[in-house]
């Protein structure tokens, strides 16, 4: 299972992931992305679903900054 958290200190507001993922990300009123998905508001404690794994790891690619980040465990 996958849980995934943006680093909002890192993202510079590119909108890629929202573009690609529009299901796990939003952008909030600065144009700086977070998790959105089943509620998570960027907490990285919620299981990205196995049909939402591709779009996932497209947003992760297409990210310039690296700041979308990824873990086995919840972020909290
Ligand atoms: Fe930010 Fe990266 Fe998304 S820069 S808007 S987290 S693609």
């Amino acid at each position: 299972s996958t849980y995934v958290s943006v680093n909002k200190e890192a993202c510079i507001a590119c909108g890629s992931c929202n573009s690609v993922a529009p299901d796990i990300f939003d952008l909030d009123d600065d144009g700086i992305a977070e998790v959105i998905y089943e509620g998570d508001k960027n907490q990285g404690i919620t299981i990205i679903s196995q049909d939402l794994q591709e779009e996932l790891q497209e947003a992760i690619e297409s990210c310039p900054t690296q700041c979308i980040l990824l873990a086995e465990v919840p972020f909290a």
